[in-house]
């Protein structure tokens, strides 16, 4: 048996990366070890690389999403077993990061991959979708119809905006809400390119965020030209767009539901703001469920794959410029390598 893996470890803050070899993790009570066949490349690992946000040493292991195959489960796992394929949320601490041949996570991370999408696509999902799902059932107490044993009541707005739809975050928020709200008026904001897609995705309308006519246009496609109930902001676009809350409905209830990004933004006083992270979402009534819903729900076709996969390479070694041309911006794309 092989008794060693390897890791694509961050040698120090801004870099640079270096394949080394350690022992192989075994996965405790209630973990499964996965071997990597793809990762995806988020804005909060080239944020931990370059500005060491949540690292608490030097070297580290990037790398929160992943698809692999089921290496060996601990005690108490009956779910899974050895060879199944699945896809995994995965952690903050370096035996639970991506960005290694072999990683050990929760069980509640991991769910099987549905067989209809590739192990590139499977990868591009998790974070996202946790964190969509987070701002939505977390943030906006709006229930999740299809989370088994989650609240069942809750908040059901008649029009919500989601800032950034483009954003992986923000097409998964998009979704969501569709399922949690299936006449609601979700109006969102991207550029123009891409609001053909958003709509096809479950957008009412789609706004480019740059028009000088942003507010009234946004006001005026909300029911009776009142203003929408709820914001959702999965990039932080109120830190540039000030005016944003000018389209909340002077009747309430001013909800606004901030996807924590590290960019500071200021928030009206009578705007009730809830900052969100993804991994809250496992916290909630249902919250074990989470990633096994996300399975059945792209199994069954209810959920898009929300942005277009870009592979940028094979092998660890690719991650590294992938990571930098993440950083350089992305417009509605997800990158991932090929392991
Ligand atoms: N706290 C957490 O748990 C957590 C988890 C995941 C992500 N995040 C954070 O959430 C943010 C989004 O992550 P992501 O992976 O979804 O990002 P992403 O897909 O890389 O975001 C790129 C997209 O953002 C859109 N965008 C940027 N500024 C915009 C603005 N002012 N208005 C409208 N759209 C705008 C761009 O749209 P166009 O190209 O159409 O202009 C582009 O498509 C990141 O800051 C990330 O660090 C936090």
């Amino acid at each position: 048996m092989q008794l060693t893996t390897t890791q694509y470890q961050a040698i120090g803050k801004g870099g640079p990366f270096a394949v080394v070899s350690v022992p192989k993790p075994t996965p405790g009570h209630n973990e499964v070890s996965i071997r990597m066949e793809a990762v995806a490349l988020n804005p909060l690992d080239w944020k931990k690389l370059y500005f060491g946000a949540m690292v608490e040493s030097w070297p580290t292991v990037l790398g929160i999403d992943g698809a692999g195959i089921v290496e060996a489960v601990g005690e108490g796992i009956t779910r899974y077993k050895t060879g199944d394929e699945v896809f995994s949320l995965f952690g903050h601490e370096t035996k639970a990061a991506s960005f290694q041949e072999v990683a050990v996570v929760p069980e509640h991370y991991v769910a099987k991959k549905p067989g209809n999408i590739s192990f590139e696509e499977a990868a591009s999902l998790p974070i996202c979708y946790c964190t969509a799902g987070s701002a939505i059932y977390y943030g906006l107490q709006i229930p999740l119809p299809f989370l088994p044993d989650g609240t069942t009541s809750g908040p059901q707005p008649k029009s919500i905006l989601v800032l950034g739809g483009s954003s992986g975050v923000g097409a998964s928020a998009i979704q969501i809400l569709r399922l949690a709200l299936p006449s609601a008026t979700i109006l969102t904001t991207s550029s123009s390119k891409h609001h053909v897609y958003l709509e096809s995705l479950g957008a009412t309308q789609a706004f480019d965020q740059k028009s000088p006519s942003l507010i009234e246009d946004i006001k005026s496609a909300t029911p009776e030209g009142k203003g929408v109930e709820m914001i959702l902001d999965a990039v932080a676009s109120s830190a540039s767009q000030k005016d944003i809350f000018d389209t909340l409905s002077a009747d309430g209830p001013k909800e606004y539901s901030e996807v924590f990004t590290g960019t500071p933004t200021l928030v009206p006083d009578g705007v009730k703001r809830h900052v969100v992270y993804g991994r809250k979402l496992f916290e909630t009534p249902g919250g074990q469920n989470v990633m096994t819903a996300l399975a059945d729900l792209v199994r069954k076709g209810d959920y898009k794959i929300p942005i277009q996969v870009k592979n940028v390479g094979s092998g660890f070694e690719a991650i590294g410029p992938g990571l930098e041309e993440l950083k350089a911006g992305v417009s509605a794309t997800k990158l991932v390598v090929t392991i």
